[in-house]
């Protein structure tokens, strides 16, 4: 099963080293969404999508990629780092995927030190070690999705 995995990560890069402890557990190829190229996606039989949670939301640059993607029914999974997780954080991301028929196969989220002008808000030190075995744990459950 070949896995592609597309994210935005720009705050403090949390949602990067998820998005590379994925990809090795599962022996996926993980791109920056500005990197990533609509045509490449053929090739690749489970897409993941990853961001920070900026006010509510993934960015909305992996909304705008999704946007350009033609409908499909290949699998999907979803993942997020964010200061305070919540269930509802992926809702939108859920609900555009789905809409192109992708199937979700799995999501993980995880919390993710923010933090401005050196003042740290919440979720100080993740993700952390046991953060990122969960991630890899979550990657490998999807090999067999
Ligand atoms: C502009 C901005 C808005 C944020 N809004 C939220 C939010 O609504 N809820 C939340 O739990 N965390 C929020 N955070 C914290 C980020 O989700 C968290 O730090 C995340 O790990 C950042 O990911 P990144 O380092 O990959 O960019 C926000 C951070 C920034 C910079």
């Amino acid at each position: 099963m070949k896995i592609l995995i597309i994210y935005k990560s720009y705050h403090r890069m949390n949602t990067e080293k998820i998005a590379k402890a994925i990809a090795e557990a599962a022996g996926a190829t993980a791109v920056k969404v500005k990197d990533a190229h609509i045509e490449d996606l053929t090739n690749y039989d489970l897409i993941g999508f990853g961001s920070g949670i900026y006010a509510g939301k993934p960015h909305r640059s992996i909304f705008t990629f999704i946007e350009k993607m033609t409908p499909t029914d290949k699998k999907a999974f979803i993942f997020s780092t964010s200061g305070e997780p919540k269930e509802e954080y992926h809702r939108l991301l859920r609900e555009k995927l789905t809409a192109k028929g992708y199937h979700i196969v799995g999501e993980f989220q995880c919390p993710g030190q923010a933090g401005f002008l050196g003042f740290t808000f919440t979720s100080k030190g993740h993700p952390d070690e046991k953060d990122l075995q969960n991630a890899q744990a979550f990657a490998k459950g999807l090999l067999s999705a």
